[in-house]
């Protein structure tokens, strides 16, 4: 590609005009050639945060993305099945891959979920799969694809060759203030789970102080963004509106949420919020996989997938076709790293949980160690928060409000005083926002 022609789309976008098909699609495949150098990304990006794309220029970018490397096409693999996936805008405690993948691959969907690393204070469903001792999240493309054939379901990281020109965008993106606008946050979305061969998808797009969304309506412009250029780029999309105003589940960091998950799929303790969320996302992807299904027939085959511990079996299958162990279901508790503190924050006084700094908390688990500053820092897998005690609890003073895993005793002092500057206690209980907001079906996207 000339870079003369490349300096023409960006002036173009640059004086406000809309961009062509093939504007769109020379400059993403100079992106993926480097014939377009940084710099040129990086005045494209700066060009569409300012003067915006319109839904056409948003879907040919998505699709020019969505082709810049390899496309799965499933059928070709011998699936001749549905193909759905679930992404959610992130939360603290978001362990609902874990538990989704395989409840849907028990109910013969194929779920190829390639998944991302923490962002900011939320946590990452990679790092997660990551603490589980020997799998291996970067599987060959070839290996990926007989995993999910075979069992069903994979949960792993991105490869180099589903949209390569993503990760060059997005690395600009990151060091150029341009990440933050739907118009290039859709198209980076989309153009992955595009090339991942789906035949649908459900978005959980959260709202609330542990979302990147404050408000409903914020959330719901989002999902409108993400779900119109899904579905006229031929992705069938429902979206889920979904509270983050606290830690969903009981835990937040990585090796206690594979331990919650697993201790939610065989049923030793199921956290009604987190229950409630996630048959609500499974019950979509099943309608998403067959229309002849009833909302009621749904919820119900995902309820009994759980109870009769079909799910669970799943989880273990992926985990040892991706190289962990195969007993993880019984001897969870030998495999995941555990921290050298573990013990209880108490409460300050008698009275009722009335609110938690969300964003707080898992900027806390970042500085236990649970997550990244910088992009190139490691992870202590162990460390985090469990049994945390959901909004509306009666609670007396000195009773356990969570337990806090810290790698040492200073660390536990100084993240104790965090967190209970996160959890509110009032002397009234107060309103607790449901955990389902609101659904937004394809139609009405
Ligand atoms: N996640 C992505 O994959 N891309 C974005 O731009 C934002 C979140």
């Amino acid at each position: 590609m000339l870079a003369s022609l490349s300096r023409e789309i960006i002036r173009k976008k640059r004086d406000g005009q809309e961009l062509s098909q093939s504007d769109i699609n020379s400059f993403v495949s100079g992106i993926v050639s480097g014939h377009v150098s940084d710099s040129q990304i990086a005045a494209f990006c700066m060009a569409v945060f300012l003067n915006r794309f319109n839904l056409d220029e948003c879907v040919l970018l998505t699709q020019a993305m969505a082709h810049s490397g390899q496309v799965i096409n499933w059928q070709e693999e011998g699936i001749n099945a549905p193909v759905i996936d679930k992404h959610s805008t992130g939360g603290v405690g978001d362990k609902v891959s874990l538990i989704l993948a395989p409840i849907l691959a028990a109910c013969e969907v194929y779920v190829p979920m390639i998944s991302g690393r923490g962002l900011g204070h939320t946590g990452g469903t990679l790092d997660k799969m990551t603490a589980i001792p020997g799998y291996n999240v970067q599987p060959s493309l070839s290996d990926f694809k007989a995993i999910v054939k075979q069992v069903g379901c994979a949960i792993i990281g991105q490869t180099g060759d589903i949209a390569p020109a993503d990760k060059r965008i997005y690395a600009v993106r990151d060091v150029t203030a341009t990440v933050s606008t739907k118009d290039l946050i859709t198209p980076s979305i989309l153009s992955k789970k595009m090339a991942a061969g789906l035949t649908g998808l459900v978005m959980d797009v959260k709202w609330g102080n542990g979302a990147f969304m404050q408000t409903v309506d914020e959330a719901i412009e989002l999902a409108k963004a993400i779900g119109k250029v899904a579905n006229n780029g031929g992705l069938p999309t429902t979206a889920v509106i979904t509270d983050m105003n606290q830690v969903l589940g009981h835990s937040a960091g990585n090796a206690v949420e594979v331990r919650e998950s697993i201790e939610f799929l065989t049923g030793t303790y199921r956290d009604s919020r987190l229950l409630e969320i996630t048959i609500a996302l499974c019950s979509h992807m099943l309608l998403l996989s067959n229309p002849n299904l009833s909302p009621a027939e749904a919820e119900k085959t995902v309820r009994i997938t759980l109870d009769n511990g079909k799910a669970a079996e799943k989880f273990a299958t992926m985990v040892k076709a991706l190289g962990g162990p195969g007993d993880i279901m019984d001897n969870y508790d030998t495999y995941l790293p555990k921290a050298a503190i573990i013990k209880p924050v108490l409460a300050p006084a008698d009275g009722f949980i009335t609110g938690m700094k969300t964003r707080d908390i898992g900027l806390a688990v970042i500085e236990l160690g649970g997550g990244r500053i910088r992009s190139e820092d490691e992870i202590d897998y162990a460390v985090g928060i469990s049994h945390i005690l959901p909004l509306g609890t009666a609670v007396k003073k000195s009773d356990p409000l969570l337990t806090l895993h810290a790698k040492n005793d200073e660390d536990w002092q100084a993240i104790n005083t965090t967190l209970l500057s996160c959890i509110a206690i009032g002397e009234n209980p107060v309103d607790i926002a449901p955990v389902v907001h609101s659904v937004l079906l394809p139609d009405t996207l």
